[in-house]
């Protein structure tokens, strides 16, 4: 089976907030790692329980986040960004919930649909969404520091 693909760990992928960068790489890796298990065998017998410890983490790591934004006043701040990116969380699970069930009745390719579906929905979340919350919390935490956000214009100029 032709599942290896594999992310690539990038510092592009970082947010600049510990916390939510350890959970991605621990998420990405973990991800790796079933693509990896799958390429080896397209019937693998973990495979329920790799990708149940997979979502239940992915779960933790949104929980972690919406903490967060509670935590920063996103909501308030950013009502629009916020808005967007809990709809995104919910929509993951219910559409992870939905292909999980057809790899559990073994529906033809419902496996490789799941992992395709988590790696590119991981790395664009990662890459766009989780951006922003990241930027905001760095910023608050400048802010709050009384250090001043770097001007990239001024950078430029130079
Ligand atoms: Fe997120």
């Amino acid at each position: 089976m032709t599942t290896s693909k594999r992310i690539e760990w990038s510092d592009a992928m970082l947010t600049g907030v510990a916390e939510m960068d350890s959970q991605h790489h621990i998420l990405v890796d973990t991800l790796n790692e079933v693509s990896t298990r799958m390429a080896e065998s397209s019937v693998d017998p973990m495979f329920d329980r790799v990708t149940r410890d997979l979502l239940a983490y992915a779960i933790y790591h949104f929980d972690t986040e919406e903490l967060l934004m509670q935590q920063y006043g996103y909501a308030e701040a950013a009502p629009g960004e916020a808005a967007r990116h809990l709809a995104a969380h919910r929509g993951f699970a219910e559409r992870v919930v939905k292909l999980r069930d057809d790899a559990r009745t073994g529906k033809p390719g419902a496996a490789v649909a799941l992992l395709r579906f988590l790696e590119s929905w991981l790395v664009d979340h990662i890459m766009t969404i989780d951006q922003l919350l990241g930027e905001f919390v760095c910023r608050h935490n400048h802010a709050a520091a009384g250090i001043q956000a770097p001007d990239r214009n001024a950078d430029e100029l130079r």
